[in-house]
């Protein structure tokens, strides 16, 4: 038995992602800065989470929103400055907690000055740092498409060449088979370790190299074709066929195996200094390398990616994640971050949404490995639907608009929705601090850079909730010290305990002589449980007051969870 001690922090510490433009913005400029990041530590130590992930924070011209760096040493001057950078990060940790950041791999801005020399001519020194190609017959150099839509290769008229792009034609892919590339982002890794940040958030990882063959894709495959296939790769609900269609049209520029040994390297890097942690933007285990050499912590997305979170489909996942998991490698689960519907809105069903966010944390948090939070669903913030395109900040939302209309032939007004729904601005309006005209978040005559949910004023934002017992930000504070408080729930084995009900999940934690009994009922109605173990001790209860200890088969109300302790 391990003791606690022998457990690395990031095992045992919760998460949240600060997404930097949202968060608070201390200048009053309506963009989010590092002087509001600093004034919102001590909130952040009162909601009892141990370890920050910032979102991009370095300078970018914003075209996906941060995720296209044009200088990986330095602060975006939105944000403030590299002092005031060394300012938070000397904070955060004087308060006992740790910092990660996010570093975005596989490809730059288009006005980083790498991308910006390559692309002048040919003979450049930087020519080889991106993947250039000829046409073919006044054609691209194959039919590979990009994620976010169109063509892979972008015509660059200065060298009559093309490069390539996974992501928007303003993130052209580094060449990583370069090893000039591979020391020059090895060196910007350095720069904030040797700042003292605590490890890094890794962007895309899957799409870093590409088959060096560029061999064409099977013909007849649109965009369009796509747009009506939808997005989803990797939902165990999605039928083969797409999931084959997927692996046809992207196969053959992501996941390739080269890129292991390239993280078993930056595993190196990083290993030479005391106690960093990486963690891949990926739910492929094989990033996990044989458990100890490659990242530490992989998403376990296919948790959240499902349309409901009912008993059935956890067990389904928890099941089958545990098990694919080489030994030593450690879990980590989260339901939601900057680029997907707010937990509250993706899995709430309109009439039980306060209980399902409360039963959901409760889940996040006591299942096995290392949870992750975003920033606002402490408050049961929501998505919010621009209706306005002029507003959207996030490019998806456009080109959703766009493909909607020419697709589907639906009218602009219908499409604006459709495109507010499938891109990602809804997700990431500014944090929600007082029932202050803007939430609090910048002074009432300042537009924010997106709009604020109107719902701070019903009761979504912090200050109100704060004085409440039974708010949503308390009931976070609450859950969060219990795990903190439990080794049980922190390191603890998991056993799922069948208690033959389909709609339960009922599943132990155990460390040394502590057991726990976790009980979720994962649906809208009431449901008795003869509970498994006899228990002397309620941790936690979703619901105010309402269990009681002698009942040795309660009946759970709709969504109720509860924590026991065995004994
Ligand atoms: C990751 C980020 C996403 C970004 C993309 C390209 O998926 O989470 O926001 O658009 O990479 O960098």
């Amino acid at each position: 038995m391990f003791d606690l001690s022998d457990y690395k922090w990031w095992q045992k510490a919760v998460f949240y992602q600060i997404y930097p433009r949202s968060f608070a913005d201390g200048n009053g400029d309506g963009v989010g800065d590092f002087a509001g990041m600093i004034a919102k530590l001590p909130y952040l130590q009162e909601l009892g989470v141990d370890a920050i992930w910032l979102s991009p924070h370095y300078p970018s011209p914003f075209v996906d929103c941060g995720y296209d760096v044009s200088d990986y040493q330095d602060v975006g001057r939105e944000y403030g400055t590299l002092d005031q950078f060394k300012q938070f990060l000397n904070q955060v940790h004087q308060r006992g907690m740790r910092l990660v950041l996010d570093m975005v791999l596989n490809h730059t801005s288009d006005q980083h000055p790498w991308f910006i020399e390559s692309r002048s001519s040919r003979d450049n020194p930087k020519r080889d740092w991106y993947m250039w190609r000829d046409g073919i017959d006044g054609n691209p150099p194959n039919n590979w498409f990009s994620a976010f839509g169109g063509p892979a290769w972008e015509f660059d008229a200065r060298t009559s060449s093309y490069y390539y792009h996974y992501f928007f034609k303003e993130q052209p892919d580094l060449n990583w088979r370069n090893p000039a590339v591979k020391e020059a982002m090895f060196n910007a890794v350095r720069f904030w370790l040797d700042l003292g940040v605590d490890g890094f958030r890794l962007d895309a990882v899957g799409t870093i190299f590409e088959n060096e063959d560029y061999p064409p894709i099977p013909e007849g495959m649109s965009q369009e074709e796509l747009y009506r296939l939808g997005f989803k790769k990797s939902n165990p609900d999605a039928d083969e066929g797409f999931v084959a269609y997927f692996m046809q049209m992207f196969g053959q520029q992501v996941d390739k195996p080269e890129v292991h040994q390239l993280m078993q390297e930056l595993r190196t890097v990083v290993d030479e200094y005391e106690d960093r942690v990486l963690i891949g933007e990926t739910d492929a285990i094989e990033f996990y390398g044989d458990g100890t050499n490659e990242l530490h912590l992989n998403f376990n997305f296919p948790l959240m990616q499902a349309d409901k979170l009912t008993a059935r489909h956890v067990k389904q996942n928890q099941a089958q994640r545990l098990s694919a998991l080489p030994e030593k490698a450690w879990p980590c689960n989260t339901l939601g971050n900057h680029d997907v519907s707010r937990v509250y809105t993706a899995f709430g069903d309109g009439i039980n949404n306060d209980a399902q966010a409360k039963l959901h944390l409760m889940l996040l948090l006591t299942l096995k490995g290392t949870p992750f939070l975003y920033n606002g669903e402490e408050i049961g913030m929501t998505d919010l639907l621009i209706r306005d395109q002029q507003l959207f900040r996030d490019p998806l939302s456009l080109l959703y608009v766009d493909l909607e209309r020419r697709v589907n032939g639906t009218d602009e007004g219908s499409a604006v929705v459709v495109g507010a729904k499938k891109g990602r601005d809804r997700n990431r309006t500014p944090m929600q601090w007082s029932n202050e005209p803007n939430g609090g978040f910048c002074p009432p005559e300042v537009t924010p850079w997106l709009p604020v949910n109107p719902n701070y004023a019903d009761g979504v934002n912090v200050n109100d909730q704060v004085s409440q017992p039974d708010s949503m930000i308390n009931f976070y504070r609450r859950m969060l010290l219990v795990r903190k408080q439990n080794p049980a729930l922190l390191v603890g084995d998991y056993q799922e305990i069948d208690i033959d009900n389909e709609e339960l999940l009922c599943f132990s934690r155990k460390y040394a002589n502590d057991e726990l009994l976790v009980v979720l009922n994962m649906s809208a109605e009431n449901r008795q449980v003869v509970l498994p173990r006899k228990v002397n001790q309620i941790l936690i209860n979703t619901l105010k007051n309402w269990v009681h200890i002698e009942d040795p088969a309660p009946t759970l109300l709709p969504y109720q969870g509860v924590v026991y302790r065995v004994g």
